[in-house]
């Protein structure tokens, strides 16, 4: 068979924090080219750790993570950091450029690109996501929502193989969380989202991963995942109030 790789690969991900804290105990997961998958597990299971994991922000104690094939290691980090966009889970560790469109253009700056063919890139990734009127202030005068948003534009200027989101649509007004899945749906990329908004998760991802204790603990139809009462409760996840995940049709 010839086809390609996968957008990501993790086999046996091992990691504890300088302090001593280890937040991950073997992570596997392999997510496909074109796939859409959530990440899902309680506070403090090691979800952001692995995200930083997938860009070499955080180097693996022990096993490994790949990307298209590319192992994530010191030596390729200029191509994995093409490759991988990431959203961060505070828009305040992703903005820090004077204006709204140096900080969307640094990527594709760096990277080589210049002129008009930068310039393009830069409004086309602002637009996507409603903020091309704000491309010259400055992102710290920006509301929470309008700074995720430059955020995501800043990752999408990089048209990257996989996009990574860590809790996309926490502090965005439902008008602006169902633009962004609009937004996601309309892409042709592979996506990791991080996010503790189930319904979000079901309305995008087909599938879903739990991560919990620092393992995968589940792999599986989100929809099925969300109807395991007893998978949901040991991790300490729940459903909004009324929502019934079976009343939902799932993705394709
Ligand atoms: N810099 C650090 N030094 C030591 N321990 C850390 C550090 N950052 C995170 N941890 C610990 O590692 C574990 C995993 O944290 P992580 O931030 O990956 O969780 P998370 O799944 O993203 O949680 P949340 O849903 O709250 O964002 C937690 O127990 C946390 O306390
Ligand atoms: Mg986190």
């Amino acid at each position: 068979m010839t086809s390609a790789p996968p957008s990501l690969q993790v086999s046996g991900l091992a990691y504890a924090y300088p302090d001593g804290h280890q937040a991950l105990f073997g992570v596997e997961l392999t997510v496909a080219r074109g796939e859409r998958v959530a990440l899902l597990g309680p506070n403090g299971a090691g979800k952001t750790t692995l995200v930083l994991h997938l860009n070499g922000i955080l180097e693996a104690g022990a096993g490994s993570v790949t990307v298209a094939g590319l192992p994530v290691a010191k030596a390729n980090l200029a191509e994995i950091r093409r490759r991988v966009g990431i959203v961060f889970q505070d828009p305040d560790d992703q903005l820090f450029m004077p204006t709204v469109r140096e900080d969307v253009a640094f990527g594709p700056a760096a990277a080589g690109m210049r002129g008009a063919e930068l310039a393009e890139r830069v409004h086309r990734a602002l637009d996507r996501v409603g903020m091309a009127e704000f491309a010259d202030r400055p992102p710290h005068h920006l509301s929470f929502g309008q700074r995720r948003r430059v955020a995501v534009a800043t990752v999408l200027a990089m048209e990257p193989e996989i996009l990574v989101l860590d809790e996309p649509s926490s502090n965005l007004d439902p008008a602006s969380r169902r633009e962004l899945a609009d937004i996601l749906r309309s892409l042709d990329v592979t996506v990791l989202m991080v996010t503790h908004d189930l319904p979000y998760a079901l309305e995008l991802c087909p599938r879903s991963v739990v991560l919990s204790g620092g393992v995968i603990a589940a792999d599986g139809g989100t929809q099925n995942l969300l109807c395991d009462q007893e998978l949901m409760r040991e991790h300490r996840l729940e459903l909004p109030f009324g929502f019934d995940p079976r009343s939902v049709t799932a993705p394709v």
